[in-house]
């Protein structure tokens, strides 16, 4: 299994390319099985979750052609995959498969949209907490669907003559069930109106897409938004989002280390919220032409409290990281997790390197400690382990990441990143 060896202690200098969001392309790709034609998407960043996806997709009948990769000044790539599913060759998706990537779920909105009917595995549980699928089915319900659950599946049954357009307002925010909604109110009969919707930048991506597809969908980006339905989909050529978590971490990154890196390819306005965070902090943040400027001061970290909520507010996806970045300020911080129950198997971790971090309940307080040492660390979950790598960037001496597997699930070529801006980091392959 492959690790990575950090040796800490270099401040980080240069360019760094943001690539495309994985939690934009997934639902993106999950949506070309909503149309016979062919779905185009760009800027598609090369991670494990993205290519488990496609291996998925292609179980249920979606042709897929990846143009080359193009390399441009910047060190950065550009892929492109065509996404086509003429018809669709299977309705099921099995345990095997949607256990492994939770996300994977989401074929239920668009294969019950188009096709009347699914048979999708439960995810079940993951590392950073339960993770319920009940708004999925209380949404899907108010479309008119039949929503059952026998050994391990949910099987969903459209009503004769397709899903029915509805009010219906979630009691929890959630990101998945506002994907899915989306995807399946597209294709029902007449008007959907969903309250309480996701506000995240990734959908307000799949409604820019499924609009392009000939969808009518307008509000995406507030809490209301509302759907026509149309009667089918077509084709259409989208470009993936930056990935706001990726550009956030290696800002992040750069506040601990100390340096002057440009994040390329990425847009300020994606996280306000914890830039202002980063910046609280000390750390020097400023739009520039194509991307975002961050000088960091690494010895002088101020304190910042923060709880993580559902976009604009602070994203849970960022936390570990944030945490990580605490570690070295000067004085006591507190991190509050709102979102998932399990998401704080950093804190043992980070302990490794010295941090000095107590938990009580959904918030962890941090006393920041002058000086992280290196330590062999592991990792527990993508956004986890990346906040390790952070902290070993800091720390001194060498710090050894095993179970890397979680990394490379949403962070495309971590390490070049970080070498070309001066950064020691090898991935060992054993
Ligand atoms: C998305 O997960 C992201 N994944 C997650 O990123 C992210 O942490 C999360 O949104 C929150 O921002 C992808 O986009 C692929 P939710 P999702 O449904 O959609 C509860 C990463 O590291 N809930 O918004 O699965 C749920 O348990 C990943 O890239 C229910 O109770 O998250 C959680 O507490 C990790 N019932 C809360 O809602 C449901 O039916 C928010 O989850 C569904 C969710």
């Amino acid at each position: 299994m492959d690790r990575i060896r950090i040796v800490g202690g270099n401040a980080l200098n240069g360019i760094i390319p943001i690539s495309g969001a994985k939690n934009a392309a997934l639902p993106l790709m999950i949506a070309s099985l909503l149309t016979s034609d062919t779905l185009t998407l760009e800027n598609v960043p090369h991670l494990a979750d993205v290519e488990g996806l496609i291996r998925i997709l292609g179980n249920h009948g979606v042709d897929i052609a990846v143009n080359g990769r193009r390399e441009h000044q910047d060190g950065s790539y550009s892929r492109t995959v065509h996404f086509t599913c003429r018809t669709v060759a299977d309705t099921t998706a099995p345990y095997e498969l949607v256990s492994k990537m939770r996300a994977s779920f989401w074929v239920i909105g668009p294969l019950l949209a188009r096709e009347g009917q699914a048979r999708v595995s439960l995810p079940g549980g993951c590392a950073i907490g339960t993770r319920p699928v009940d708004l999925f089915i209380e949404g899907l319900t108010a479309l008119g669907a039949e929503m059952e659950i026998d050994g391990g599946y949910i099987n969903a049954k459209a009503p004769k003559g397709g899903l029915i357009g509805a009010r219906y307002t979630f009691p929890k925010v959630s990101v998945g069930a506002t994907h899915v909604m989306l995807m399946a109110a597209s294709l029902a009969r007449g008007t959907t109106v969903i309250g309480n919707a996701a506000r995240e930048p990734e959908v307000v991506d799949l409604a820019n897409c499924l609009n392009a597809m000939g969808a009518k969908i307008s509000g995406a980006g507030t809490s209301t938004i509302k759907i026509e339905g149309v009667t089918s989909l077509s084709g259409a050529r989208h470009r993936v989002l930056p990935d706001r978590i990726e550009t956030g971490t290696y800002a992040m990154a750069v506040a601990m280390t100390g340096g002057d890196v440009t994040l390329s390819g990425t847009d300020i306005t994606l996280l306000d919220t914890a830039i202002e965070a980063i910046r609280r902090a000390g750390a020097e943040v400023s739009a520039v032409e194509g991307g975002i400027r961050v000088i960091g001061h690494g010895d002088q970290i101020r304190p910042v409290d923060i709880v993580t909520e559902p976009f604009p507010g602070f994203p849970t996806d960022l936390q570990a990281q944030f945490m990580g970045l605490m570690t070295r300020a000067n004085g006591v911080s507190h991190v509050t997790e709102t979102i998932f129950e399990n998401r704080f198997m950093h804190v043992q971790e980070l302990a490794r390197l010295g941090a000095k971090i107590t938990l009580s309940g959904q918030t962890a307080r941090i006393e920041g400690v002058t000086r992280l040492r290196g330590a062999p660390v592991m990792a527990t979950d993508l956004r986890a382990s990346v906040s390790l790598v952070i902290a070993g960037l800091a720390a001194e001496g060498e710090t050894m990441v095993s179970r890397v597997y979680h990394l490379d699930r949403g962070f495309e070529r971590l390490e070049e990143k970080l070498t070309r801006c001066g950064a020691i980091v090898e991935r060992i392959t054993d």
